[in-house]
């Protein structure tokens, strides 16, 4: 059975066949229909979410689908029945799950009882939707992603900043990360992402020095300081990343023509400058619409492959 748990759960073959099934899902939204019946995708959301409902509900409806909304509180997964056993009772029910919680082991709980393919909509350690979105959005601003240097500004612990090291790498990309100590990704995280650097030609470092890390950036990445599940350390967090603020003053020192890009909700004056965000060289709105034509593919992808051993 193939999932969509992690980054890395692609090979870079796989990721670039995605990603051009994307673009073409973009170019002619009604034609793929793998969904067709139509079958079933539950969608479940244990933390807020305005884009990945939005956009799954539309993609799988496009896919020839119908999108089961599943209320996370209302479900009480872990709760009020165990993961393993809800996985049991809605995998007689659909034909693939998109999940949105916390733990990323609780997902893999999921996709190891479902016996359909699970869909990671985010945990605390991976976003994996949104950098397939991120990529595709960069390959329509550039001529290639292999040797483009990306970095990313913030959390460099958070799901976004895990995501961008393995999908970055993945796609030849040379990623930074510009966090501060105690804030990036594991040794085990830049070791996989090294792993696979090797294969791509892509890098993975970190440069805690903001400024040193956006010279050279033909793509600028942040994210909100306070993920879902971080709002009590808010204050703490806001002293912490004031200096990885994507200011205008930051962003013109990358290349020229960078880009700048958030996964959203943004926070206007805190982790980027309005001037940056709704600025010219911003991308984030193609980001959020490329949300539904990734996601549209990687269904198409795991449901193909479904029958095979990860
Ligand atoms: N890092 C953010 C991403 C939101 C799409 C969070 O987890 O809240």
């Amino acid at each position: 059975m193939r999932h969509f748990l992690r980054d890395d759960d692609l090979t870079p073959a796989e990721q670039a066949e995605i990603l051009e099934a994307a673009a073409a899902m973009k170019h002619a939204p009604y034609d793929a229909k793998p969904l067709v019946g139509p079958q079933t995708v539950a969608m479940i959301f244990d933390k807020p979410t305005l884009r990945t409902q939005a956009s799954f509900g539309a993609g799988i409806a496009e896919l020839g689908g119908n999108p089961m909304l599943i209320d996370g509180a209302l479900a009480g997964i872990g709760k009020r029945e165990s993961v393993e056993d809800v996985a049991r009772i809605l995998g007689r029910q659909v034909s693939a799950i998109v999940w949105r919680t916390y733990a990323q082991s609780d997902l893999e709980t999921m996709a190891a009882h479902a016996g359909v393919p699970v869909v990671n909509a985010l945990t605390d350690e991976f976003h994996p939707c949104q950098l397939l979105a991120d990529l595709m959005t960069v390959r329509e601003h550039k001529p290639e992603l292999a040797g483009l240097t990306a970095t990313f500004f913030g959390d460099g612990a958070s799901n976004i900043g895990n995501s961008w090291l393995l999908a970055g790498v993945t796609a030849g990309m040379h990623v930074r990360i510009s966090a501060p100590e105690g804030y990036t990704p594991s040794e085990e995280m830049f070791a996989r992402a090294r792993e696979i650097g090797e294969q791509t030609g892509g890098t993975a470092t970190w440069e805690p020095d903001p400024r040193a890390a956006a010279r050279g950036t033909d793509v600028v990445v942040t994210d909100t300081w306070v993920s879902m599940g971080k709002e009590e350390e808010a204050d703490a967090r806001t002293a912490i990343f004031g200096p990885y603020s994507v200011t205008q003053e930051l962003f013109e020192l990358a290349e020229p023509d960078a880009i700048a890009m958030h996964c959203l909700p943004a926070y206007r004056g805190k982790e980027i400058d309005a001037e940056v965000l709704d600025g010219i060289q911003s991308v984030v709105w193609d980001e959020a619409e490329n949300r539904r034509h990734a996601q549209k593919a990687v269904l198409d992808f795991v449901l193909r492959h479904a029958g095979e051993r990860a």
